[in-house]
Formats: C-alpha cells, structure tokens, sequence
C-alpha cells in the first residue's frame, strides 16, 4: 500500500472534482459485489454517507481467487485512481490497484445479506443493524438532531446543565422507577420492624433512576437564567407501545422570567428548528427513507416547519372530542387522561397541524405546575404531533411558596426542602418543558416504532446489546 491520507465517501461524493484524476484511498465495508469475468464492481459504504463508492477491479489486474474474500460485510482497504464513472447511477468511481482485506464474513453466517430484513428481524440483531442503509441514515439522522439541540439552545444563551442520573425524588409522581441499590436482595437487612433497612444501603436510603432532571434543572434555571439538560432518563412503566421506552433520552429547558406564553412560543421556534436543521444537513438520508418506507415524510417535515401550531385549552380539546361523533376505544369527558387516540384524532384529522393544548385538570398533571386562578386547571402545555402524539410535555411552574406546599400536601407528597428553597429565596416566574427525544426522531425520521431510532433500545424484558 503507498502512502495516501484516507478519504471517506463523503469527502468525495461531495467534491469528486477536487479528487479526480488522483490516487485515493478509501476503507470500508462491502455492500455489494457483481460483475463478469472481465471486470468486478464493488460498493463501499464507510458509514460517512448513506451512499456507496463504487470501486471497479480489473481482472487483468487482480485473479479471481484474490476477490473471493471481497463478499457483502467485509472490511477492505483500497488504493486506486478516482476516475469519472462510464455506467449509470454514480459519478465517480475508483479503478482499484491495491486491495487489502481487513476481515471477511462469511455469506454462509452473516445476517444482512441483501434487502428485505423485517424491523423485527433487525431488533434481535441490534448489534450490526447499525450496518444497514436504513439504520446508518436513521442515526446519523439522530446524530444531528442532536447537535441542532446543543446549537439551538447555545445560540439563545441558554446553559446546558447536568443534572443527575441517580436521585431520591419522583419528579413526575407516577412511581414508575428503578430503585438502585446495592443491598443484597436475597438477604436484606431489616430494622427492628421487619422494613428494609435503607441505611445500610449505598446511598444511606432509597434510590432510583430518574424519570426527570426537571427538579434539579429548575435549581440552575433560578441561577443561571435559562438552562436545557440533555441526557438518558428511565421510567419502569409497563408500556409496550411503539412510542415508549424504558430508557430515553430527554431535552428540559427550563427559563426563568417565562410565562406559559414564552414557554409555548420557545417549543414551537425549538421544533421547527430542529427539523428544519435535518431537513438541511441530512437530505440524502431523509430521502432515502422518504423513497423506501414514508413517500409523505418530506411533505410532512416541511408542512410542520410552515404551520403555524394551534394553541387550545384542554376543555375545548375535550368539547371537541365529544362533538366529534366518533368512537373511540376509551371515552372522553372532561377530567380525562387524554389517550393517544384522542390526541391524534385532533392533531391528524381535526385540525390537520400541530396542536398546544394547555390548561390541564391538575388531578391528571404533577405537582410542580402553576395553578390556574379557576383553581381546577393549571398551567401545562402538551405538543401534540402527527403520527406521534404527545411529543413535548410542559408547564409554567408553581413559584408561590405556600400554594406549592399546599398542593403538595393535598396529595400527599413528602416534602422536598431543597426544591422548595427555590420558592423560599428569590422566587420567580419561571417555565420549562420536556422533549422526548426518540419522539422527535421518530418524527423526523418516519420511523414505525421508537425502538427503531436508538441504537440499543430497552422496554419490558429486554436489556440485551
Ligand atoms: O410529559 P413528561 O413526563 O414530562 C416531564 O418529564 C417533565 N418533567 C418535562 C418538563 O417539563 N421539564 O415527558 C416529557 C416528554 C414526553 O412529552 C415524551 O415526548 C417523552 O418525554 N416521553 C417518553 N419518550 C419515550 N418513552 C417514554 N416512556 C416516554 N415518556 C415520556
Ligand atoms: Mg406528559
């Protein structure tokens, strides 16, 4: 092998005038091989791009015994000239004159031979799904939505704050975590009173993975102004939907001085944002999805960009339901946890854009949301998506000191001093939201089911990868 700096598919599909003409080297993984006696034509994808490289080996040149190990999921190690491509469907191409072979997969054993795979068939093999042009354009996707957050939210001033993984408190109050413990279950140490003896325990008392870093995040929010976290949150719900996970990832802004109006003005501007950032920079892979699985995606992603979001009170989100004539598996009255039927059924085919619904019955909502002077509502604010659902969940909060208390106590909750010192000293106005982030994935991507758009997902009985 001479010495060449690699170059990856995506250096070159994207300026091939700049490599024209010249000797390249390039590392990846083979996609396809076909060919006849005289010539062999290989893909290379190196995950760079969903598109591949077309390498062309001459006969003359390389034996046929010295291909044999170049089959679908190997890892090769070309040198060669890019020259303009003679056949249809790519550009350019390489002429190859070296070819290592890094590590073969036998076609007899390797699983991703061809098309077709099922979603299903992909999720017990989530270890090289990745490998797929599928999932290669669904993270890479993921990848800069993620950068569009950080970016979104560093442009505005806003300060990402971490807050922690491992915490004693229950932001959402549905108890659905997982505790943390090193005590030994099969013999646990008691007190004097049969109960579990938590002193003992690593942390000196119950603990559990959070659900939320909203409690702490309103802690730097009453510091710092404006602050968003990013980061994995788990919930021990039993739900197995294709929009629920046991571990996902959750973006909490939370602003200080913002009423609900601010909070619902930031979420729409913070959406559109992110997929219009998609929209930009990750084209070839929308495409492709568009063209295999959604043919509506693109038209979907760009009419959300231009709608404007319809803002509606709970209670006549609910009139509407049940003017609607429709029949629904569960029944709507006032006072209901909505059900993702409901929710679509407005957004989808009742108003056909996005809907804010706000103004919630506070026996349905957490603790932390700002009462309404109806005294029956409070101050949440629901994003409700096409296809998805509930895509954002958020509030402006209780920031009077004695109504959060009572509201506390009314439903039993054990009081939190460390929360409640953020009402006790300097207390503000203050507002925040949270974006599940695999719901905007899938979104964006089109995707069927949320387990599809993170690398190794976890839901009920599942923990493997
Ligand atoms: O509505 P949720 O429960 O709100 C909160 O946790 C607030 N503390 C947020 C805040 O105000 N800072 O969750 C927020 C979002 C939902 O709208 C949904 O998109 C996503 O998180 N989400 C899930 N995503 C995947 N799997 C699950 N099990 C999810 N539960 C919630
Ligand atoms: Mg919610």
């Amino acid at each position: 092998m001479k010495d060449i700096r690699r170059t990856t598919v995506k250096e070159i599909l994207a300026d091939p005038a700049k490599y024209a003409g010249s000797e390249v080297d390039v590392k990846g993984w083979v996609r396809t091989r076909r060919g006849n006696k005289n010539v062999q034509f290989v893909a290379l994808n190196d995950g760079s791009t969903i598109n591949c490289l077309q390498l062309v080996f001459d006969l003359s040149k390389f034996s046929e015994e010295s291909l044999k190990p170049v089959t679908t999921g190997s890892s090769i190690h070309v040198q060669g000239k890019l020259v303009e491509s003679q056949g249809k469907g790519q550009s350019v191409e390489v002429q190859a004159d070296e070819l290592q072979i890094y590590g073969t997969a036998d076609p007899a054993e390797y699983p991703l031979q061809k098309k077709g795979c099922s979603m299903e068939f992909l999720r017990g093999i989530a270890h090289l799904r990745p490998r797929t042009n599928t999932f290669g354009a669904v993270l890479r996707i993921r990848h800069a939505l993620a950068f569009a957050i950080h970016k979104f939210f560093n442009d505005k001033g806003f300060y990402y704050f971490h807050t922690p993984l491992i915490t004693e408190s229950d932001c959402e109050g549905a108890g659905a975590m997982f505790q943390v413990t090193t005590l030994p279950l099969e013999n646990l140490p008691r007190t004097e009173e049969g109960k579990v003896n938590y002193c003992e325990d690593f942390f000196g008392g119950p603990a559990s993975l959070t659900v939320s870093g909203q409690l702490e995040g309103e802690l730097g929010a009453t510091a710092l102004g404006c602050i968003y976290t990013f980061g994995p949150t788990f919930r021990a719900e039993n739900s197995n939907t294709p929009r629920h996970l046991s571990e996902f990832w959750m973006i909490e802004p939370e602003m200080s001085f913002y009423e609900i109006e601010d909070n619902m003005d930031l979420a729409e501007e913070f959406i559109k944002y992110c997929i219009k950032y998609a929209l930009e920079h990750c084209a070839d892979d929308i495409q492709f999805l568009n063209d295999h699985f959604d043919k509506g995606l693109i038209d979907r992603l760009k009419f959300v960009v231009d709608s404007e979001f319809v803002r509606l009170p709970y209670t006549e989100g609910v009139r509407i339901l049940e003017q609607s004539g429709k029949k629904f598996e569960f029944p709507v009255y006032w006072g209901v946890d909505l059900a993702s039927e409901h929710e679509r059924f407005l957004v989808e085919e009742h108003f056909k854009r996005p809907v804010i619904l706000t103004d919630y019955p506070k026996e349905i909502k957490a603790f932390y949301m700002k009462l309404n002077e109806d005294g029956k509502t409070v101050r949440a604010m629901d994003v409700l998506f096409p296809q998805i659902g509930e895509i954002i969940g958020g509030s402006q909060r209780e920031e009077n000191y004695e109504v959060l208390k009572s509201r506390m106590e009314e439903i039993g909750m054990a009081d939190i001093p460390w929360y409640m010192d953020t009402r006790k000293f300097g207390t503000v106005p203050h507002s925040g939201f949270g974006l599940g982030f695999e719901r905007l994935v899938l979104f964006v991507t089109g995707m069927q089911n949320i387990r599809d758009v993170i690398p190794f997902p976890r839901y009920p009985k599942n923990c493997e990868f």
